[in-house]
């Protein structure tokens, strides 16, 4: 049964991006992201996509949601809505929802899973979030902490989150 799971890295503020661009570079969160989404099918927006700067994603189906019914991207599957987007994956074990901010509001109700990467700092330079969740709603399975090192600025906590 599939498995769907959402991934972000998130400032004090839930800080997500900026100028269509991340936060921060931290090779920590990028080397976890790449490990735990590897082989699995990934699920972003049309922006996000933009975003990538090696596209697609390797060793990954890269699957993106736009409202343009124009699009024609080379290397990803299109679709136009999040159900359109399940029913692409749903026979897999797994599949990840990997942002941007739109997509992430759009899918928060259907996930089972959630991968929060909380950077210890805050970004007053954000201009986008990621959505409220319901505290209540949710039990934290796993928690780790990665200290800051010459490559990684900042501290930050890897969390995996499980609905209950
Ligand atoms: N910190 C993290 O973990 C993380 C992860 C990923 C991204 N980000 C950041 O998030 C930012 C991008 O987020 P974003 O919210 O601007 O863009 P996004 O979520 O990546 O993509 C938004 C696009 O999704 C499409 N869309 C919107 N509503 C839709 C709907 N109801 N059904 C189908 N498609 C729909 C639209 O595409 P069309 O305009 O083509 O119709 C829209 O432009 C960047 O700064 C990026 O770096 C951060």
């Amino acid at each position: 049964m599939l498995n769907l799971c959402m991934i972000a890295a998130v400032g004090k503020n839930f800080e997500l991006g900026k100028n269509n661009q991340l936060l921060c570079h931290l090779p920590a969160d990028l080397k976890r992201f790449k490990s735990i989404t590897y082989g699995y099918p990934v699920i972003m927006g049309d922006k996000t996509w933009e975003s990538l700067p090696i596209k697609p994603l390797p060793n990954r189906r890269n699957i993106v949601i736009t409202l343009n019914n124009n699009a024609n991207y080379e290397f990803c599957e299109i679709t136009h809505t999040i159900d359109d987007a399940i029913a692409l994956v749903k026979n897999d074990e797994k599949a990840f929802i990997i942002g941007g901010a739109t997509i992430y509001k759009l899918f928060i109700n259907k996930i089972d899973t959630l991968y929060l990467t909380r950077i210890d700092a805050a970004f007053e330079e954000a201009d986008v979030f990621f959505p409220e969740i319901n505290i209540r709603k949710w039990k934290l399975i796993a928690e780790e902490t990665y200290d800051k090192d010459e490559k990684n600025e900042y501290p930050m906590k890897f969390q995996i989150y499980s609905k209950i």
